[in-house]
């Protein structure tokens, strides 16, 4: 996807825009996500199930692997945003964080639907301890 300005607004419609791809046909809840990385491009993704069940694949996760396959791994997400079409609540769950954190910046901000509206919170917020290996000692 094309460059565009850092405009959280934006990249909230986008990922609605994502969502509408949505293959949810087991919870029908369909999730998009958009990230902006520090270069200023935009990825976006939705969410993928599958019968079985556990080999769902989330909106985030599937815009990050679409991320790093289209620019390599020295990305850096700038700030995320998820939509739903279902006017649900849909803060990234807790897979999708840990997986997010590897390449996104601690103040990103992460915009993502509440019941009643939309909250944006610093990624380092969302998600304060993340899991990471302790150094290699050899
Ligand atoms: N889902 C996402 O896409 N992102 C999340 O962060 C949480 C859940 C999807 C997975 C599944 O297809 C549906 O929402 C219901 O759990």
């Amino acid at each position: 996807m094309a460059s565009t300005q850092f405009d959280l607004d934006s990249l909230f419609e986008l990922a609605c825009q994502a969502a509408q791809n949505s293959y949810a046909p087991y919870s029908r809840f369909r999730v998009g996500a958009a990230l902006q990385l520090s270069s200023g491009e935009v990825v976006t993704g939705t969410n993928v199930e599958n019968v079985s069940f556990g080999l769902t694949i989330c909106a985030e996760r599937a815009a990050l692997a679409t991320a790093v396959s289209q620019f390599g791994p020295g990305i850096q997400i700038a700030a995320v945003a998820v939509a739903n079409l279902n006017r649900a609540a849909s803060p990234p769950c807790g897979a999708c964080r840990q997986v997010l954190s590897e390449f996104i910046l601690p103040d990103a901000p992460v915009t993502f639907p509440l019941a009643d509206g939309r909250q944006t919170m610093p990624f380092a917020e969302l998600f304060p301890l993340a899991f990471n290996l302790p150094p290699k000692e050899d």
